[in-house]
């Protein structure tokens, strides 16, 4: 995996899967974890999410995967082997994951959106979930965020974001797609929850949750400016167009996002 994969998470984006939490990011999944449910989570960049799951189904065995490499290394930085007895980390591409049957829970947060045949790994996911274990998917709708006033050289910066997805096979809303790829993976009985959020100027979360998007810009605006899709120029342009208007008083951002429970139905 490399710089040049979409896939790929330079460092500076690191920020934004450690600022999060089940209760701030992914409340749909909070609510299923109870002690001893057993759960794999897919693409666990970091671990943030991974380790709070861990410590809420204690005893259940909690597995976290990623991709990359150096991923799993900063989950095993900030949980070494071991120091949380249910939990372990390993390096793999849930495409090719020989899972069966496995899991209480099979959970993939902002994962899917980063792989272009989402149905291979659906179906694998569906694969490592137990008769009548549930599969959660999380995952935004690129093409429905929204922004108040946004400045020029952001708007550019965010079309050639959605164009530079594209270019690699991603979906840019397949939060609208959730529920027929689980359906072709064979999952039942769904849940869909809409998981919209507005943050306004002045509110506490305003900076963490709007100041994401700067972080996309240092990280993806790099691998962008690599791919030819966006010039240096532009992607410092929109640095500080976008850091200028979180300052303004009338700064609303909305971003759309949907969650997924299906289950894998019992008996198969
Ligand atoms: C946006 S991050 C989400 C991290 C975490 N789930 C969260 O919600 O904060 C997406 C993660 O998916 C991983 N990923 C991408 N393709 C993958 C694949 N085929 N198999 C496993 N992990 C993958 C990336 O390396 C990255 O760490």
């Amino acid at each position: 995996m490399t710089f040049d994969d979409r896939a790929y998470v330079p460092a500076e984006a690191m920020g934004i899967m450690t600022a999060r939490t089940l209760a701030n990011s992914h409340p749909t999944l909070l609510r299923l974890l109870e002690p001893d449910t057993s759960v794999l989570d897919v693409g666990c960049g970091p671990g943030t999410l991974t380790v709070e799951i861990a410590r809420r189904v204690d005893p259940g065995a909690v597995v976290g995967m990623d991709v990359n490499p150096e991923m799993i290394r900063t989950a095993e930085e900030a949980s070494p082997p071991g120091n949380i007895p249910n939990l372990i980390f390993y390096t793999g591409d849930i495409r090719e994951s020989t899972w069966d049957g496995e899991f209480d829970v099979v959970n993939a947060a902002r994962t899917l959106q980063w792989i272009p045949d989402a149905e291979v790994a659906l179906h694998r996911m569906a694969r490592a979930a137990a008769p009548g274990g549930r599969v959660v998917v999380l995952d935004f709708d690129h093409t429905a965020a929204h922004w108040s006033d946004p400045p020029k050289p952001w708007t550019r910066f965010y079309e050639a974001f959605l164009e530079w997805r594209e270019a690699g096979g991603l979906d840019n809303a397949i939060a609208r797609r959730l529920p027929a790829l689980c359906e072709t993976a064979g999952l039942a009985d769904m849940e869909l929850s809409p998981q919209i959020t507005t943050v306004r100027a002045g509110d506490a979360d305003f900076f963490r949750v709007a100041g994401l998007w700067r972080m996309v810009i240092e990280s993806r605006g790099r691998q962008m400016v690599a791919a030819g899709r966006l010039a240096e120029t532009e992607r410092q342009d929109a640095f500080d167009a976008f850091t200028e208007w979180m300052q303004g008083p009338d700064a609303v951002q909305t971003v759309h996002e949907a969650c997924v429970i299906a289950h894998r139905p019992a008996g198969c």
